[in-house]
């Protein structure tokens, strides 16, 4: 793993995060689901919701067409609407899927039983969040959801104030941003 300068932590990862329409119907659901991504310490970068048309959703889950599930997950991801997040943490790929819990809800209910889907899983099919699984995937489904989001720019500014802690969670907006830059202190004459 890459190690940066005096700080020996490691590069902030970006991942895409979905709150999925089963969650979103609940407004105590959501909240606990966005309450756990707070707790694990990872940074919210961009927040939003939004719903799929149909043909939104079999574009996404295309890598999928052939499966049994397919068009019940696409019309599911299509039924209402969902909560899309960029989240930054170390290694964010891993860590928010381990968070998630396995796929298969009545598995992570029994393998992963505090995972998201283990706690709050409804089915295979409505299991309360995605999450990017490489970061290739990453890269992609962020474009997907966020087409202005620069994730070359972000990693090459603002990942390092990110990475030394210079942010706060702005409540309204529930995501986190840049503190203003310290004004640089004029010390006695
Ligand atoms: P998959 O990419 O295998 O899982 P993950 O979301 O953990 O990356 O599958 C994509 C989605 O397809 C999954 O979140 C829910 C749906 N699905 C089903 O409805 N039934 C199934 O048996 C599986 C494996 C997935
Ligand atoms: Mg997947």
């Amino acid at each position: 793993m890459q190690r940066h300068g005096l700080h020996s932590k490691s590069l902030l990862q970006l991942t895409l995060a979905l709150i999925k329409p089963d969650a979103v119907a609940h407004p105590l659901i959501l909240q606990a689901v966005h309450q756990r991504i707070l707790d694990n310490n990872f940074i919210i970068l961009m927040r939003k919701y939004l719903k799929w048309s149909q043909e939104e959703s079999r574009r996404f889950y295309a890598e999928h067409s052939d499966k049994f599930f397919y068009q019940r997950v696409v019309q599911f991801m299509a039924s209402g609407p969902m909560r899309a997040y960029i989240l930054a943490h170390e290694d964010a790929i891993t860590h928010w899927r381990q968070l998630m819990g396995p796929t298969r809800v009545f598995r992570a209910r029994y393998s992963a039983p505090l995972s998201i889907r283990g706690e709050l899983g409804l089915t295979d099919t409505r299991n309360t969040t995605h999450g990017s699984d490489s970061p290739e995937s990453a890269a992609r489904e962020i474009s997907f959801f966020f087409p202005d989001f620069q994730q070359q720019r972000w990693l090459s500014s603002e990942e390092k104030l990110y990475r030394q802690g210079h942010y706060y969670y702005h409540p309204e907006q529930q995501v986190h941003l840049l503190r203003d830059p310290q004004p640089l202190l004029v010390r006695g004459h």
